[in-house]
């Protein structure tokens, strides 16, 4: 089974259209060593030929230009992307459905009841798409092991988690069951397993499990502090507010960091939807150094695994 991160950025990507962060600057002029990072999105295959995207980034189109496997051209018009995953309704995870419409039959679109609640009201592209080429809608049941054709070999699972709805959502403020999921990714032939989750705000025991049994985990990387937005006077919110467990603790509360270090020592650790203001961005900078002495690492766009 393989793995690639089409996108390691969080919503806004890295430089950010309207952000001359230190981050941004130096990814947008190339000066230093901090990489651009396009919108949160991951691709799966189990045969190398038919992908099941996991998220559809606002950055899609340039995500399929720079990976080129994911184009196996089979006849005139055609695409790897066998079917989309959604883990949760965020603008940065469902904008890319839109660059899907020119496909010539329906989407297969796996997702929970209220991702498709929000996508056919507040952001309305389920109803949109039905416009142009249609969508094979698929609810997924939390808990309960599911697999999605042609990638027969690949059994993924949906954890309830505890993150944010969209801002547009009418529960932002409440969360309902399968507004955000993990995904446990599995290798049927073999067992192996990863951990998917672009935003994390907790990780009570279960979620924790889920997490040990994984030989790979991509997680919530967004924040490195949970007052980094209040910090450099972008936002009034903490990272709890926006769903996001930031890599440093707060008030005692342990984070990202402290977790990943209750993992088995073999598991490989990659921090992926990371915020354009996030330090560990800089490969010269403290912070990066901190989450490379725990034997963690910072995702980066085009980064692939076997499993
Ligand atoms: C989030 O996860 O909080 C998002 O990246 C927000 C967004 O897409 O604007
Ligand atoms: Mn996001
Ligand atoms: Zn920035």
């Amino acid at each position: 089974m393989k793995i690639k991160i089409l996108g390691s950025g969080a919503g806004g990507g890295l430089p950010q259209w309207n952000c001359n962060c230190a981050n941004c600057t130096q990814a947008r002029n190339r000066a230093g060593e901090v990489l651009p990072r396009t919108q949160s999105s991951i691709a799966v295959s189990g045969n190398g030929v038919d992908w099941i995207l996991i998220n559809a980034s606002p950055d899609l189109l340039a995500q399929l230009r720079a990976n080129p496997e994911l184009q196996p051209a089979r006849s005139i018009r055609d695409s790897g992307i066998a079917a989309v995953i959604l883990i949760d309704a965020q603008i940065d995870h469902v904008t890319g459905l839109l660059m899907l419409r020119e496909r010539t039959t329906p989407l297969p679109l796996y997702a929970c009841a209220p991702v498709f609640d929000d996508l056919s009201t507040g952001l309305p592209l389920v109803p949109l798409l039905d416009h142009y080429c249609g969508v094979e809608r698929h609810e997924i049941a939390l808990d309960q092991p599911f697999t999605v054709a042609p990638a027969q070999g690949i059994r993924f699972t949906a954890l309830p988690i505890e993150s944010k709805a969209p801002p547009y959502s009418p529960r932002r403020a409440e969360a309902a069951p399968g507004d955000n999921i993990a995904l446990l990714i599995e290798n049927v032939a073999t067992g192996a397993r990863v951990f998917y989750a672009p935003g994390l705000a907790a990780a009570p025991e279960p979620v924790l499990e889920a997490m040990r049994s994984a030989q790979l985990v991509l997680v919530d990387g967004t924040f490195w502090s949970a007052t980094e937005m209040i910090d450099l006077g972008l936002s009034r919110h903490h990272a709890a507010d926006m769903g996001h467990l930031a890599q440093c603790g707060y008030r005692g509360q342990p984070g990202m960091v402290q977790l990943l270090d209750t993992l088995p020592s073999a598991t490989r650790k990659v921090l992926i939807h990371i915020n354009n203001t996030n330090p560990i961005l800089d490969p010269h900078s403290a912070e990066h150094a901190v989450i490379r002495a725990r034997g963690i690492e910072v995702g980066r766009d085009g980064m692939q695994f076997q499993v």
